[in-house]
C-alpha cells in the first residue's frame, strides 16, 4: 500500500549511510510501489554538488549496495529523478533560502527531515529549519543513533530538538527495532498463547543475546574509538532487543503503549555498581588474528593509533528487579572481528526437577528457545525426544524448527525500509522515545565511570575468537555456558 506522498530531506546525504542504507531502501520501496512517483527525495550536505552530481553518486550507491537482479534500468532512472541536491550548511547560514524555496514547492508532501549526520549537529539543524519556517505542524524528524555520548549530552539533544519538534513528530532510529525479526519477537510473545505462561523465573533460567559481527571499525575509526562497543551496540541495539523479551504485555499494539512497556524494563533495570562491575561485566578490544582463513589487523592498527582504551567487545550480565525476572540473568555480549555475524537470542528453561530416567538413557538438556535475529532467521525448540529404534528408551536433544526463509521464501527487507515508511505514516511504535533513551544511558554511564576509573586496559582477544576468555568465564561462574553453536 503506497504512503503518502512525501518530501525527505536528508542531512549528511555524502555519508556513508546515506549511500549504504536510505537511498537503497527508498530505491527498494520505490520499486515496490510503496513510495508515490511524486514523492521528492533532496540531499543536502556541506560539498558543493549540483543535482547531476548527486544523482550520479547515488546511481553509483544503489550499484553498491542493491543486489544487481533488484536493479532495472527504468525504474532506477525514475527513481534518480525525484532525487535532487541542496549545499546547506546545517550549523551556519549558507543554503537554508534554497532549501526554504524546495520546500515551498513540496505542496500536501509530507516532510520528513532525516538527520544522518552526527549528533553534535541535530540541535543546530533544528534550530536552523525553526528559524527559517520549515518546522511546520506536518514536519517530522528523525535522529540516527547514537543521540549522544552520555546521559547528559542525550538530555541536552532531546532538549533540543525537543524546542522545535514535539515528542509525537520525533522519530529516534534503532534499525534493529526494523528488522523482521526482531519485529516478530512481539509477535511471537503476544500472538501466541503458549509462550506468554512461560516467560517469567518460575519456567526460565537465563536468557542470552549475542550480536556478533566480523567487521573491525571499517574507516569508522574516528567515532568507533570514542564510542567502543557498550555505547555503540548495548546502550542502543541490545537493550532494546531485552526490552522487547521482558517487557509485559502492552495494552495495544500502538507507539506510547508498546514504548511504556519497554520503559518500565529500563527502569527495572538493576544499576551495576561500581564494586561489581569487575565482576559482572568484561571488555575486550581485538588484537590481530584470522577471520574465515584471512589474516586481519588489530584494532590499534586499525585506528592508526599507538594505544586506546576503547572497546570492541564486551559481556556483561544484567539483572531485572522484577518479579517476572528476579533471578533470571540476561547475559549479553556484542564484539566485532568475531568468527561470524550472528545475531541470536537464547531462551534456557530450567532443568528439569529430576529425572525418571535412568542416567546412561540420557543426558537430559534442558529445553531451549532459539532465536536467530540474522542472517538464516528463524527458531528453534530444542527439546529431548526419543531415539527412534527398538533397543530402549534412549534420550536426545532435538529441535522444533522454524526456517523463515523456507516458510516464506521472500526477501528480507531492511530494516531502513520499514522505519522510513513509518516515519511518513507517523507512525512511532518502532523508535525510541525519549525517556527510554534517557533510561538506557542512565543504565550505561555508571558501568563506563567504573571502567574509566580502574587502571585495567580492555583484554585482548585475538581476531577470529569469541572474545576474551574472562567472557566464558563470566557465565560459566554461574553454571551456564554460551549458547555451543555460537563456539564452533
Ligand atoms: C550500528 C553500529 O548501529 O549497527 C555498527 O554503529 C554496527 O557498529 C551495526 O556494525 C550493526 O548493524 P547490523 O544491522 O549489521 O547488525
Amino acid at each position: 500500500v503506497p504512503v503518502q506522498s512525501f518530501i525527505c530531506v536528508v542531512f549528511g546525504a555524502t555519508g556513508d549511510l546515506t549511500l549504504r542504507k536510505l537511498l537503497p531502501a527508498l530505491y527498494y520501496r520505490f520499486r515496490d510501489g510503496q513510495m508515490p512517483g511524486d514523492s521528492m527525495i533532496v540531499g543536502a550536505a556541506r560539498s558543493g554538488l549540483d543535482d547531476a552530481a548527486y544523482r550520479a553518486r547515488a546511481r553509483d550507491a544503489l550499484h553498491a549496495h542493491v543486489a544487481s537482479t533488484d536493479l532495472q534500468g527504468e525504474v532506477v532512472d525514475s527513481f534518480l529523478a525525484q532525487i535532487s541536491y541542496v549545499q546547506v550548511d546545517g550549523t551556519g547560514d549558507t543554503g537554508w533560502p534554497v532549501l526554504k524555496d524546495v520546500l515551498g514547492s513540496a505542496g500536501e508532501r509530507v516532510p520528513v527531515f532525516y538527520l544522518a549526520t552526527s549528533p553534535e549537529l541535530y540541535g543546530p539543524i533544528c534550530r536552523n529549519l525553526a528559524r527559517h519556517g520549515l518546522a511546520g505542524p506536518d514536519a517530522r524528524v528523525v535522529l540516527e543513533k547514537p543521540i549522544g555520548h552520555d546521559l547528559e549530552s542525550a538530555r541536552d539533544i532531546n532538549d533540543r530538538v525537543g524546542e522545535v519538534f514535539s515528542e509525537a513528530r520525533t522519530f529516534r532510529i534503532d534499525h534493529y527495532l526494523g528488522k523482521e525479526t526482531v519485529q516478530n519477537l512481539l509477535a511471537l510473545r503476544f500472538a501466541n498463547s503458549i509462550f506468554e505462561r512461560l516467560w517469567n523465573s518460575d519456567v526460565i533460567d537465563h536468557v542470552q543475546i549475542t550480536v556478533a559481527e566480523t567487521v573491525g571499525v571499517e574507516g569508522r575509526g574516528g567515532y568507533y574509538d570514542r564510542s567502543g562497543a557498550l555505547r555503540d551496540m548495548v546502550q542502543n541495539h541490545i537493550l532494546q532487543l531485552l526490552c522487547l523479551l521482558a517487557m509485559d504485555s502492552p495494552v495495544a499494539m500502538q507507539a506510547d503503549a508498546v514504548r511504556d512497556e519497554k520503559l518500565k524494563v529500563l527502569r527495572a533495570l538493576r544499576p551495576i555498581e561500581p564494586h561489581d562491575v569487575a565482576s559482572v561485566t568484561v571488555r575486550g578490544q581485538y588484537a590481530a588474528g584470522a577471520i574465515g582463513g584471512n589474516p586481519v589487523k588489530g584494532y590499534l592498527s586499525d585506528l592508526g593509533e599507538p594505544e586506546s582504551n576503547t572497546e570492541t567487545f564486551v559481556a556483561l550480565k544484567a539483572q531485572l528487579n522484577s518479579w517476572r525476572w528476579a533471578n533470571v540473568p540476561f547475559y549479553l555480549r556484542t564484539g566485532k572481528r568475531l568468527p561470524q555475524k550472528m545475531s541470536e537470542i537464547v531462551i534456557q528453561f530450567r532443568a528439569l526437577p529430576f529425572s525418571i530416567f535412568p542416567r546412561e538413557a540420557a543426558d537430559l538438556q534442558p529445553n531451549r528457545l532459539i532465536i536467530r535475529l540474522q542472517p538464516e532467521e528463524g527458531m528453534r525448540l530444542e527439546m529431548m525426544t526419543k531415539d527412534p529404534g527398538p533397543g530402549g528408551l534412549r534420550l536426545r536433544p532435538t529441535g522444533l524448527d522454524i526456517s523463515f526463509e523456507k516458510a516464506f521464501a521472500t526477501r528480507y527487507p531492511d530494516a531502513y525500509e520499514r522505519l522510513l515508511m513509518d516515519t511518513v505514516r507517523g507512525n512511532a511504535t518502532l523508535f525510541m522515545r525519549r525517556d527510554e533513551v534517557e533510561a538506557a544511558w542512565g543504565w550505561v554511564e555508571p558501568i563506563i565511570e567504573a571502567w574509566e576509573s580502574r587502571p585495567e586496559r580492555p583484554r585482548p582477544y585475538s581476531a577470529g575468537s569469541w572474545g576474551p576468555t574472562a567472557a566464558i568465564a563470566l557465565i560459566e561462574r554461574d553454571g551456564r555456558t554460551w549458547h555451543e553453536d555460537v563456539g564452533t
